[in-house]
């Protein structure tokens, strides 16, 4: 990786990415490496989402998108799919005071219908209460998997077709994205993965056709606002060319 020390926001010549997708990954083993219960990983990990959430906001970021939770993390083990969805309802209560200080406006992207009622009214209240901030946007996606977010599009415009409002002959590539859970917002222009794995995992998967991808060999609770500066430093040195020369 190459390593830059600038820092972010600091200088001019840096080029700042509009939009930062960061999957959190790596909770788990960190934990194991401390020979602590897995939760005891989500719970640093979430206190390092609200570290990292708010400096992205503080250096002008205008969009983040955090993977908290796949349409795949349901097949671990009860318990702990348990202590996430209780970990999820305190990070949600805590970020309602902490984001809104920030003008952070935060969204859910995802089939929310599928968690506890509790957590369900909280993230409504969440999305409600910031919809008026004007700051970073924050998409949290919880319960989130490009593929199921495709197929929902595509079933909501095919049930536009079926009572007249779209034609099939008259859909772009800018028009399908309006049905994504993301419509109306920019693609990423980064995304960050820690934790050593180099793979997508479902993640936005429409989104990234020409996002820079970034994979840091540091567990996620261990990723530093240090780590975010050099993944923007090694993005403003890559040349963008999307299909030119
Ligand atoms: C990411 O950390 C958090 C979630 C998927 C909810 P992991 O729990 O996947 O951590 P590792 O990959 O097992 O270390
Ligand atoms: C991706 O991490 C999902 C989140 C970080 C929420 P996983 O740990 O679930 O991904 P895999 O299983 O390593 O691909
Ligand atoms: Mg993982």
């Amino acid at each position: 990786m190459a390593g830059s020390k600038k820092q972010a926001g600091e200088q001019g010549s840096l080029v700042l990415p509009t939009h930062i997708g960061i999957i959190m990954d790596g909770n788990g083993r960190w934990a194991q490496k401390r020979f602590l219960p897995r939760s005891a990983g989500h719970r640093a990990g979430a206190q390092n989402f609200r570290t990292i959430t708010r400096y992205c906001s503080k250096i002008g970021i205008k969009y983040l998108t955090v993977y908290a939770f796949s349409t795949e993390n349901w097949s671990r083990p009860m318990e702990e799919v348990g202590a996430l969805m209780r970990l999820f309802k305190e990070y949600l209560e805590e970020a309602l005071r902490d984001f809104m200080d920030e003008n952070i406006r935060v969204r859910f992207i995802g089939d929310v219908s599928a968690f506890p009622s509790e957590l369900q009214e909280l993230i409504q209240e969440v999305e409600e209460a910031s919809a008026p901030k004007t700051g970073m946007v924050l998409n949290l996606a919880m319960n989130y998997g490009g593929r199921a977010e495709i197929t929902r599009a595509a079933k909501a415009f095919a049930q536009d077709v079926a009572q007249g409002k779209a034609k099939p002959e008259d859909l772009t590539e800018e028009g399908f994205s309006r049905y994504l859970y993301t419509g109306g917002q920019p693609d990423p222009d980064l995304i960050i993965r820690p934790s050593g794995e180099e793979r997508l995992s479902n993640f936005l998967l429409w989104q990234s056709a020409y996002a820079e991808f970034v994979y840091f060999d540091i567990l996620w609770p261990d990723f530093k606002t240090k780590d975010l500066d050099q993944a923007i430093a090694i993005y403003s040195s890559r040349q963008r060319r999307f299909g030119g020369v």
